[in-house]
């Protein structure tokens, strides 16, 4: 096992099913961390046990992260099996459909920020009074590129996660007299059933694929265990001045 050491921390995932969310399981429950995953009512968790293993410390619950009362929910239980919460990684997101702006049906909009603004800010409003009483407590958002930059057809999911940016920021500025520090990762196309669904709508997925793995320095996608390795670093103790910040890991896109 190499890495900082989890050993007596406990972490609690929202969209643990997703590809982003199961690496990061993964890699924290290696790493010696009490897991408490959490991702939609009617999750098939059978890919993430396999994948994650370790049940002994790794534990699932289900919640819905636009839903007040499923959030006090998922936060109440985390506390019921492990007694604490030290690592938030607020992380359950939706990319939404493509279309520019005379076609976007504002529908779409709400759907996202339910999901990518309002399931966070959620997710903090609960956490972080556990946080604060315990006097300590590291957050790691999700925001993506996308929170740094626009894309042709992508008003929700843009402009959702430029929102969790300032949401980091806020809540750091709010945790850190508390001992809590909060920051967010801004990942690049990561290969996943989120990037095929953004390719697919915006064209023929194949030619997308090539042509946004073109567009990333490195000439390639990242894998979600590479996000997982940037979630870890902000969670543990090593990033222990880091706070209110943003993070990429994008094979170098938005230094171009
Ligand atoms: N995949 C990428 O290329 C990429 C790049 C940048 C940022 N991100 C962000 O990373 C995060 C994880 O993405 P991923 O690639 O693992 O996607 P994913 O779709 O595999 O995982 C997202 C998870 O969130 C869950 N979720 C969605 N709505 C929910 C709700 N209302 N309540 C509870 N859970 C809900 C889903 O069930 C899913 O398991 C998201 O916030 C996403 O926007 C992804």
């Amino acid at each position: 096992m190499s890495g900082t050491s989890y050993e007596g921390k406990t972490v609690l995932i929202t969209g643990a099913n997703g590809a982003i969310g199961t690496a990061t399981a993964k890699l924290l429950a290696e790493r010696g961390a009490e897991v408490f995953a959490v991702d939609i009512p009617g999750t098939d968790w059978s890919a993430f046990r396999n994948a994650v293993g370790h049940e002994d410390r790794v534990a699932t619950g289900e919640a819905d992260v636009t839903l007040e009362k499923d959030v006090k929910g998922y936060v109440e239980a985390a506390k019921a099996r492990f007694g604490k919460i030290d690592v938030f990684f607020n992380n359950a997101g939706v990319e939404g459909p493509v279309a520019e702006l005379p076609d976007l049906k504002i529908d779409d909009l709400r759907k996202v920020f339910d999901v990518n603004v309002v399931g966070v800010v959620l997710g903090l409003k609960y956490v972080l009074k556990e946080m604060y009483a315990a006097g300590k407590g590291a957050v790691v958002n999700t925001s993506s590129v996308a929170g740094l930059g626009g894309s042709p057809g992508m008003t929700p999911y843009i402009s959702s996660k430029h929102a969790v940016l300032g949401v980091t920021r806020t809540a750091a500025l709010e945790g850190a007299p508390k001992g809590v520090r909060v920051n967010c990762v801004n990942p690049g196309p990561i290969d996943s059933r989120m990037m095929d669904s953004i390719n697919t709508g915006q064209g023929d997925k194949e030619k997308m694929h090539d042509a946004t793995a073109s567009a990333v320095p490195m000439a390639r996608y990242g894998t979600p265990v590479e996000v997982a390795g940037l979630v870890a670093f902000l969670g543990s103790d090593d990033a222990g001045y880091c706070n209110g910040g943003f993070y990429t890991v994008d094979g170098g896109m938005t230094a171009t």
